[in-house]
C-alpha cells in the first residue's frame, strides 16, 4: 500500500527521518509541494545529511526518487544539492525525476520573496527563498515551467514578457534596478541543458507505477499549520501541506494515496512568525532548543518552542486523514519532571476545543493544560514501546486518545536505530 508522510505541526517534524525508514520498502519517494525552503533531516552513522528538493529517500540504492509537478524548484539549489550528494559518492542519473510541469523559482522571486517582507507590517518571517512569488506566478499564469527552459524560443517569450512587466514594478514599486533580459535568459538556459537529464512526464511514471502495484512513498514538506488553506494565515507558506496536495502535485486520484501517517514532535516548534499558542516563555525554551537542537536546518533560525498541542494536532489529523502517527523526539522530553499538553483554549472567558480561526482567537488564546508526569530516564535505548519508561507510555497513550490517533512509530534519536515501531 502506498504511504504518505505529512507533518502534523508547523514543520521540521522528523519526516525526513521516516521517510528515510520507509523508504527502504517502497520504490518510489515522491515530494509533491513547497520547494526549497524544506529542510529534512537523514542521520546516518556520524553523518548529517539535509535534504531541500531531493527526497529523503535517495540515500537507498535503486529507489526512483521523484521532484513531482506540484513543487517549484530553483535549479541553482538543486544543482548544489546533486552535486553535494555526488560528493557523497551517490549515483543519481537513473534515480532522480523531475516533472516537465514544476515551476521554476527565477532570480526575482527570490528578491520578491525579500522585499515584499521588508514592506510587510506583519512580517511572516519566510525563509527567503522565493517560494511564495514563485507559486504567485503559477496561479496568476506568467510562471516558467522546467519544460519551458528546455524550450528557447518558448523561454524566451515568456522570460521577456515576465520582465517587461516585473522591471516595472521592481523599479517603481522597490526602488530596485530590475534585471538584464540575457543575463537571465543565459543563465537559465544553461541550468535547463543541465538538468535536461532528470525532466520527465512523471505524471505517466507515477501512473504506471500505481497500475504495476509498486509502492510509493510521499514526502511530505513543512506541517498542516502551514498550509496555504487551513494554516495559521497569513502566516503560512504558499502551498497545500496536507494530505489533498498529493493529488494535483503528482497527478495521481486520491485513491493512489493510500495510508497517511502524520509526523509529530512530542512537543512543538516553529520557525518564523505567526501565533504559537503554547510556546514557551521561560527558560524551558533554551532547554528543549539546546537538547532538540531546534535550529532550522535550512535557515539556521533558532526555532521557537513550546508544550504538545492536542488542539492543533487532532485538527492536523483530521485534515489528512492520519489514521497513524509518528511521535518523534520523544527523547527531548527525558529529563523534564513534568509535561504539559494543551486539551483546549481560553479566550475572553470561552472555552475553544477546536481549532479557531479567528485570528484574534488564536493569536491571543490561552492554553488549558492537562500536566502528565515526566519519567525522568533515558528513553534513547529504548526499542520495543513496552519496554519504554511508564510515565512515557502514559503520556503517548493520553496524546493518543486526545488527538484520535493511533501512534504506530515512536522516535528516540536522530539515528535509523534510534525508532520503535508499535
Ligand atoms: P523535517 O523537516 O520534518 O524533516 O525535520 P528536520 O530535519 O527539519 O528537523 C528534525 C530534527 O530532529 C533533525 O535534526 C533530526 O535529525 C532530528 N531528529 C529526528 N528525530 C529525532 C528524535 O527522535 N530525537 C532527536 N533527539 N532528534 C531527532
Ligand atoms: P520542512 O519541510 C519549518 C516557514 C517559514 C515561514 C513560513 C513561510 O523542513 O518542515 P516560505 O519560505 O515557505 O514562504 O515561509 O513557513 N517554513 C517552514 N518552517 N519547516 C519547513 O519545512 C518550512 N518551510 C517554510 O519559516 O514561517
Ligand atoms: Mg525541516
Amino acid at each position: 500500500m502506498n504511504t504518505a508522510i505529512v507533518g502534523l505541526q508547523w514543520g521540521d517534524e522528523g519526516k525526513g527521518k521516516i521517510i528515510d525508514i520507509l523508504a527502504q520498502k517502497s520504490d518510489y519517494i515522491v515530494r509533491y509541494q513547497g520547494g526549497n525552503n524544506a529542510g529534512h533531516t537523514v542521520v546516518v552513522k556520524d553523518k548529517e545529511f539535509i535534504f531541500h528538493l531531493i527526497p529523503s529517500g535517495i540515500l537507498h540504492k535503486g529507489k526512483t526518487c521523484v521532484i513531482a509537478n506540484g513543487v517549484v524548484v530553483d535549479p541553482e539549489s538543486l544543482l548544489s544539492e546533486i552535486e553535494y550528494l555526488k560528493n557523497n559518492g551517490l549515483k543519481l542519473e537513473a534515480n532522480l525525476k523531475i516533472s516537465q510541469i514544476c515551476h521554476i523559482i527565477m532570480p526575482y522571486h527570490r528578491i520578491l520573496d525579500k522585499l515584499r517582507e521588508s514592506k510587510r507590517t506583519y512580517k511572516i518571517g519566510t525563509t527567503g527563498r522565493g517560494i511564495g512569488p514563485c507559486y504567485v506566478d503559477k496561479i496568476s499564469r506568467c510562471g516558467i515551467r522546467a519544460v519551458d527552459l528546455l524550450n528557447p524560443q518558448v523561454f524566451k517569450e515568456k522570460l521577456e514578457d515576465n520582465l517587461k512587466e516585473k522591471n516595472e514594478v521592481f523599479k517603481k514599486v522597490y526602488n530596485h534596478p530590475g534585471f538584464d533580459f540575457k543575463e537571465l535568459y543565459l543563465e537559465y538556459l544553461d541550468y535547463g541543458r543541465r538538468i535536461s537529464k532528470y525532466i520527465s512526464n512523471t505524471m505517466l511514471l507515477l501512473q504506471e507505477a500505481v497500475k504495476k502495484n509498486k509502492s510509493i512513498l510521499f514526502e511530505g514538506a513543512q506541517g498542516t499549520f502551514l498550509d496555504i488553506d487551513f494554516g495559521t494565515y497569513p502566516f503560512v507558506t504558499s502551498s497545500n501541506t496536507t494530505s489533498g496536495g498529493i493529488c494535483n502535485g503528482t497527478g495521481l486520484s486520491p485513491g493512489a494515496v493510500g495510508k497517511v501517517i502524520g509526523a509529530v514532535k512530542a512537543y512543538t516548534t516553529r520557525v518564523g512568525e505567526g501565533p504559537f499558542p503554547t510556546e514557551f516563555k521561560d527558560a524551558l525554551s533554551n532547554i528543549i532548543r539546546e537538547k532538540g537542537r531546534e535550529f532550522g536546518a535550512t535557515t539556521g533560525r533558532p526555532r521557537r518552542c513550546g508544550w504538545f498541542d492536542a488542539v492543533l494536532v487532532k485538527h492536523a489529523v483530521g485534515l489528512s486523514s492520519a489514521r497513524q502517527v509518528a511521535i518523534m523526539k520523544l527523547d527531548v522530553l527525558d529529563n523534564l519532571k513534568e509535561i504539559l499538553v494543551c486539551v483546549s483554549y481560553k479566550y475572553k472567558g470561552k472555552i475553544f476545543r477546536e481549532f479557531p480561526y479567528d485570528f484574534e482567537v488564536i493569536a491571543n488564546a490561552e492554553p488549558v493544560y492537562k500536566i502528565f508526569k515526566g519519567w525522568g530516564k533515558d528513553s534513547s535505548t529504548v526499542r520495543k514501546f513496552g519496554k519504554l519508561p511508564k510515565n512515557a507510555l502514559n503520556y503517548l497513550l493520553g496524546l493518543e486518545d486526545l488527538i484520535s490517533a493511533k501512534i504506530s512509530i515512536v522516535s528516540v534519536g536522530s539515528g535509523r536505530a534510534e525508532t520503535i515501531f508499535r
